[in-house]
C-alpha cells in the first residue's frame, strides 16, 4: 500500500440488497447461512479486515430488520478505529443499491469500492491490489481472472438443425484476450458519481444490461484498470457455489486463504 498520507480518504459500498431467487433459499441471498453464519458476516469480515475502508456502507433489502439487526450486532463488535458502518436501502437492481449507499456517503470520501456482499470469500490482498491502483492515481480499477474454458458465440438454430440441437456456433472468441470480472471494483468518487449520473436516463432494457459499475465508468471513455482478482472471490449465485463456498471455508487447506 502507499503511504497512509497519500491514500485517498475511502468507503466500500457493499451491495446486499439482492433477492437470492437463484439460490433457492426463500430468504435474500446476504442472509443464507455459509459455515453457520450469514453470507453478509462473511463479506463484512472480509471488508473490515483489509483495513482500506473508513467508512463501510452497506446496501441491504428495504424493510429486512434481521439483517439491520445483524449489522447492529457486528458494529458492537468492531474494535474502537473501525469503520463507520452505515446502511441504506437497496433499490430494484444493483446499480439503483449502488447509487443509494452512493448518494449516502461521507463528505470528504475520495475513492470507493463496490464489493458485491455475495462474493463473501474475496481474499484481503485482492481488496488491497484495488485500493493500491486508486492510490496510484486510477480513476477505475477491477479485479479479474483469466478465462478458463474455451468461450464461443452461438445462435438459436433455425429449420431442420433445431431437431439436432437448440443452438448452433458462430465462431470462437480468443480467451487470450477474456478476463471474468469480480469485485471490489475501485473508483474515484467523482468518477463513479458522473457514470452512474449518466445511466439514470437509460430505458428498461439498457438498465437491465447494466451488471457491473465498469461498465458505466466505461460508457464515459475513462481507462479502467485491471488487477488481479482470485478464484475464490467467486460471486454465490447457485447451490453448487454454495457448497464451493462452504468448502472453501471447512477445507482441511484452510483454502480461504490460498491465492489464486
Ligand atoms: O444478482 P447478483 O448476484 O448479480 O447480485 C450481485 C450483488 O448485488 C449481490 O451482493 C446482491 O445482494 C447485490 N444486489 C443489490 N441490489 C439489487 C440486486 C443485487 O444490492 N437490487
Amino acid at each position: 500500500m502507499n503511504d497512509a498520507r497519500t491514500r485517498p480518504i475511502t468507503a466500500v459500498i457493499l451491495v446486499a440488497a439482492g433477492s437470492g431467487q437463484r439460490l433457492g433459499y426463500g430468504m435474500p441471498k446476504a442472509a443464507v447461512p455459509l459455515g453457520g453464519e450469514p453470507i453478509l458476516l462473511h463479506a463484512l469480515r472480509g471488508v473490515v479486515a483489509s483495513g482500506v475502508a473508513s467508512q463501510v456502507c452497506v446496501a441491504l433489502p428495504a424493510g429486512d430488520d434481521g439483517l439491520r439487526k445483524l449489522l447492529d450486532d457486528f458494529r458492537l463488535e468492531l474494535a474502537d478505529g473501525g469503520p463507520l458502518l452505515t446502511t441504506v436501502d437497496g433499490g430494484a437492481t444493483r446499480a439503483d443499491s449502488v447509487r443509494s449507499a452512493l448518494a449516502a456517503l461521507e463528505d470528504g470520501t475520495e475513492a470507493v469500492l463496490v464489493h458485491d456482499a455475495a462474493r463473501a470469500l474475496t481474499p484481503e490482498s485482492v481488496f488491497h491490489r484495488v485500493a493500491h491502483a486508486l492510490a496510484a492515481g486510477a480513476a477505475a480499477v477491477i479485479p479479474v481472472i483469466p478465462v478458463v474454458d474455451t468461450v464461443k458465440m452461438v445462435t438459436a438454430t433455425e429449420g431442420g438443425d433445431s431437431n439436432i440441437a437448440p443452438e448452433i456456433v458462430t465462431g470462437t472468441v480468443s480467451r487470450q484476450e477474456l478476463r471474468s470480472v469480480q469485485t471490489p471494483q475501485g473508483f474515484s468518487v467523482p468518477t463513479l458519481q458522473a457514470a452512474h449520473q449518466a445511466a439514470t436516463d437509460f430505458d428498461e432494457s439498457e438498465a437491465a444490461a447494466i451488471t457491473d459499475d465498469a461498465m458505466l465508468v466505461e460508457l464515459l471513455g475513462v481507462p479502467v484498470h485491471a488487477v488481479r482478482g482470485a478464484s475464490q472471490s467467486l460471486k454465490i449465485t447457485t447451490p453448487l457455489d454454495l457448497i464451493i463456498a462452504e468448502g472453501l471455508l471447512e477445507g482441511p487447506l484452510g483454502m480461504r486463504w490460498v491465492e489464486g
